[in-house]
């Protein structure tokens, strides 16, 4: 599947829009329309059901140390500007960025690579933004420009070394810049952090700034003593929360995978540092799992545990899940969640202050003073087990996953073109999303075969009997072969037809998207049977 086939269906059926369209769009930033609103519930409320409400803490479930209790929360996007300074956000949550003074575009600069290219003699570090076979078509095309070489004296040419980050060149006079003819424009690498500022308070000035939050996670570690002190749960357990998070991306890009605005789902699983490495592999492969049971069980998906020297300086252990999208070049994976074992380093810097690396430990940065650079609540959030009548300081382990990712995973994953024949036999081309059901926006679609003899009203009555429980859609207009594909092109599982017969018997045919199977069941069974269908 191409990626422009998908957005191109996105937007006609109404999953995503550009946000603020009309006025020329804002860049990193995306609306979920009528079929996307559902899709992406579909998405979240799987997630909050799995991972919290369906999950039953009387059991250990296969492959955890133990049974463990699941719980929520729901805490505000703007919050004390100190959670941000404590957990480094503040200080260290940013890309470095190039500016180039000719194109007057700017480029993450890790994002930059090029190689060096030799011509009578002249050597030029030639960049791109883009990655993968793309990288090193551009990358030649630009060079032979540049030497103003024609296809005939090519063998001038020559590559010094293969495609490598701008980050390992030091002298930026010999770079051309990915979109420039000149040498030299690119600027040097600058600071740009990524919270979104803003000013508390109408009269509100620099010292009332707060921050977006980038991330949902530090609220749930704020609230670690709330949650605690006000409901009976004893570690191990996990408060989750799905919401809204931003970004100032440098370079938002990709549809909606790296956007400024986004929602993540996260869960915060405290344990007992003894057994923290037990639940860390837990939960990788239980988040795994996840998404393979929604349906993205192919090669396109893999878990890649970090090597030790791409680990975040807290991290004792991280994995990510990742999945192949279609706009990545072969071979490449995207993340879709990472699950990290953070150790006590998010609730000792709320506790202490800013931790910063000290030999194989942490500890609290100072300023030139000799004070904590980033001042800690100095509130107690030790757990103290009255059975063990031992106090510590709880491991946190952490799926961190992305909303909006995994719906755009779930949208790739379920694109597919088939051949199906017509009314009157013919092969026919045939897009449908193959979505499984539980994330499909409409659950059912009910038909009259015809406009007339009664159809209309039974189906109607079939609709009203399904629609307290799903999200079904009825639709009378145009050919019904028509009406299928309708249905199938926005991965509706299941269509049911009232026709001549029902009017003699009281069966209808409920068709399957996927395999296009048809059967009759009575009309009035037709809610347990979608239920069934839509659970099996
Ligand atoms: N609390 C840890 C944390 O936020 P992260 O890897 O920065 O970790 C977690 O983000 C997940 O959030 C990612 O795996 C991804 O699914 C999603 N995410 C992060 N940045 C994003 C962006 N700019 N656009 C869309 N999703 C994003």
């Amino acid at each position: 599947m191409e990626m422009d086939q998908l957005v191109a269906l996105c937007k006609r059926r109404g999953f995503l829009f550009q946000s603020s369209e009309i006025y020329g769009g804002l860049q990193g930033f995306w609306d979920y329309g009528p079929m996307g609103v559902e899709l992406k519930r579909n998405v979240r409320e799987a997630w909050w059901r799995d991972m919290v409400t369906a999950h039953d803490e009387s059991q250990v479930p296969p492959g955890a140390p133990s049974a463990y209790e699941m719980t929520g929360l729901d805490c505000t996007i703007i919050m004390h500007p100190q959670v941000w300074k404590c957990s480094g956000h503040y200080d260290m949550f940013h890309d470095f960025m190039v500016d180039c003074r000719d194109s007057k575009r700017r480029y993450r600069y890790d994002q930059v690579q090029g190689r060096w290219a030799e011509c009578d003699s002249r050597r030029v570090f030639v960049a791109t933004a883009v990655t993968g076979q793309e990288a090193l078509e551009e990358t030649q095309n630009k060079a032979m420009k540049f030497f103003n070489l024609r296809a005939k004296n090519a063998d001038r040419l020559t590559w010094n070394g293969p495609l490598v980050s701008l980050t390992t060149i030091e002298d930026f006079a010999e770079v051309l810049g990915p979109d420039t003819k000149q040498l030299g424009t690119l600027t040097q690498p600058r600071e740009f952090n990524l919270m979104f500022k803003t000013i508390v308070g109408a009269l509100g000035g620099e010292d009332d700034a707060a921050f977006l939050r980038p991330e949902t996670a530090q609220g749930i570690f704020v609230n670690f003593k709330n949650v605690v002190d006000s409901t009976r749960v004893k570690i191990p357990f996990g408060i989750a929360q799905i919401g809204k998070s931003f970004r100032n991306e440098i370079t938002p890009r990709n549809f909606t995978f790296r956007s400024r605005e986004f929602e993540q789902m996260e869960i915060e699983f405290f344990c007992h540092p003894g057994t923290s490495a037990e639940w860390y592999r837990y939960w990788r492969d239980r988040r795994y799992q996840w998404y393979v049971d929604l349906g993205l069980a192919g090669d396109r998906l893999r878990l890649r545990d970090h090597d030790p020297d791409e680990l975040s300086h807290y991290s004792c252990g991280t994995a990510d899940i990742e999945y192949a999208f279609p706009f990545l070049a072969d071979g490449e994976f995207g993340e879709l969640e990472g699950v990290a074992h953070r150790g006590d380093f998010d609730l000792r810097s709320h506790m202490e202050g800013k931790l910063v690396r000290q030999g194989d430990g942490f500890a609290v940065e100072q300023n030139e003073h000799g004070q904590p650079k980033h001042r800690g609540s100095g509130k107690d959030l030790t757990y103290y087990d009255d059975l063990t009548k031992e106090r510590y300081l709880p491991h946190v382990i952490e799926p961190s996953a992305g909303a909006d990712r995994a719906t755009l995973a779930f949208l790739c994953e379920a694109y597919t073109e088939d051949e199906v024949p017509d009314e009157k036999g013919r092969p026919t081309g045939r897009v449908f999303l193959r979505l499984h059901p539980r994330l499909a926006p409409i659950k059912a679609a009910v038909f009259p075969l015809v406009r007339k003899d009664g159809m209309p009203e039974v189906a109607r009555e079939i609709y009203r009997a399904l629609k307290p429980h799903f999200n079904v859609f009825y639709d009378e207009k145009g050919a019904v072969g028509r009406r299928y594909r309708r249905q199938d092109e926005i991965g509706t599982p299941f269509c049911i037809t009232v026709d001549g017969q029902t009017m003699q018997d009281g069966t209808v045919t409920i068709r399957d998207r996927d395999t296009l199977e048809q059967w009759r069941v009575k009309k009035e069974d037709c809610p347990d049977e979608i239920r069934r269908r839509l659970t099996a």
